[in-house]
């Protein structure tokens, strides 16, 4: 009797002490794990606040988040020499972002990321018209898309994420159907930041977001990206018209300068392509979050790498940047192909085109995107 209850004591004493290293070691990997997030107050749009998140992980990496139109504002890394540096273009303060033309700095965008031919589409039989804001054609939502917008937000428990949020009222900029959208903002402890989108609408809508960010690797250290070496995983592209609306083709990269199958720099071919690269690649994937493109810079070794669960990649290379933005960062002239996007999304002008994959979203249906950006050295 009395030899049973002092082995159950010794049990109890075991188990407590197994228990207390367990929660130890818990507590101590999400101390590891979680970034940390200060705020600061950037201005006020429309009467509301704008408030930068600023998300910081245990290894120093930082990233800055508003809630106007849900904008990356900078992304600090480490580089080979162990300084670091703000990889992404931008402004020192809110009035650049909402100046005239801000080529959509590290925005989010929506409902339709890339061009709409005409702003024209037809669900149902019932024909629409979304706001015309480029060349007639109607380009990243029209001319309030979600990247001028001021979205709600909330830390979430554990410190390492940003929720965003917004309601897109019915008949918004030529889209039907209420769309609540949410965006997940997360610095991992590996230096990764990944976005999460989900959506739903009450009425049949189309819909293809984006996050428009333009990076530069060597953190202001030359004002071109031609160093940069590229890879895309895409046998194929979608070629267009002058006026950058899909022809509806697919076509073989192979032989062509439009071929990232193996790393190349950004200068290698960029003057055979009339004012630089900015097409949509057919990612080889299947369904699913996939590793799909890499950047690296070989001076700073900083190296880049894109996961995404998108179909295709809209790759940009600053064409249109004349130097002309005010405000910029430390007074950067941002000249053409300074920075380059990585924009991960459904091809352009989808909606009439009908060998593309589809971006309707109808009622009743989740809308999920997910997209990592990976920093490290290599
Ligand atoms: C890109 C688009 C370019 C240009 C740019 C913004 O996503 O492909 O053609 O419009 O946005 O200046």
């Amino acid at each position: 009797m009395k030899k049973n209850r002092v082995g159950g004591i010794c049990l109890l004493i075991i188990l407590f002490i197994f228990n207390l290293s367990c929660s130890f070691n818990n507590s101590n990997k999400k101390g590891m794990g979680a970034a940390k997030i200060t705020t600061q107050h950037f201005g006020n749009f429309e009467g509301k606040p704008i408030t930068e998140y600023t998300l910081t992980n245990a290894s120093g990496m930082q990233v800055g988040i508003i809630n106007y139109g849900g904008i990356i504002t900078k992304i600090i890394t480490q580089a080979k020499d162990s300084s670091w540096g703000d990889v992404v273009t931008g402004y020192d303060s809110l009035e650049g972002y909402t100046q005239k033309d801000n080529p959509y700095f590290g925005a989010l965008i929506g409902r339709y990321a890339n061009r709409l031919a005409k702003g024209k589409y037809t669900i149902d039989g019932i024909d629409y018209s979304a706001a015309l804001n480029n060349n007639g054609h109607s380009l990243h939502g029209g001319l309030k898309g979600f990247d001028k917008v001021v979205w709600e937000t909330a830390i979430l428990a554990g410190d390492s994420s940003v929720q965003l949020n917004y309601l897109s009222k019915d008949g918004e900029e030529g889209y039907p159907g209420n769309l609540k959208v949410q965006v997940v903002y997360t610095l991992t402890a590996n230096n990764a930041i990944k976005i999460e989108y989900t959506a739903s609408t009450d009425k049949t809508t189309i819909l293809n977001l984006t996050n428009h960010t333009y990076f530069n690797l060597t953190a202001g250290k030359s004002n071109t990206i031609y160093d940069h070496l590229v890879q895309i995983n895409a046998n194929k592209f979608t070629p267009v018209d002058a006026s950058l609306i899909p022809t509806g083709e697919l076509l073989e990269v192979k032989g062509t300068p439009m071929d990232f199958t193996s790393a190349k720099k950004v200068g290698q071919d960029i003057n055979k392509v009339i004012g630089g690269y900015d097409h949509n690649w057919v990612l080889n994937k299947a369904d699913g979050l996939q590793e799909v493109a890499s950047v690296y810079e070989p001076v700073s070794a900083r190296y880049l790498t894109l996961a995404t669960t998108e179909p295709g990649l809209q790759f940009y290379t600053g064409n249109f940047l004349d130097g002309t933005l005010k405000g910029t960062k430390k007074d950067i002239v941002y000249n053409k192909h300074y920075a380059l996007t990585l924009e991960t999304q459904h091809f352009p002008d989808s909606p009439n085109q009908h060998g593309f994959p589809s971006t309707l979203l109808k009622p009743g249906e989740t809308y999920h995107q997910t997209t990592v950006f990976t920093f490290s050295i290599k």
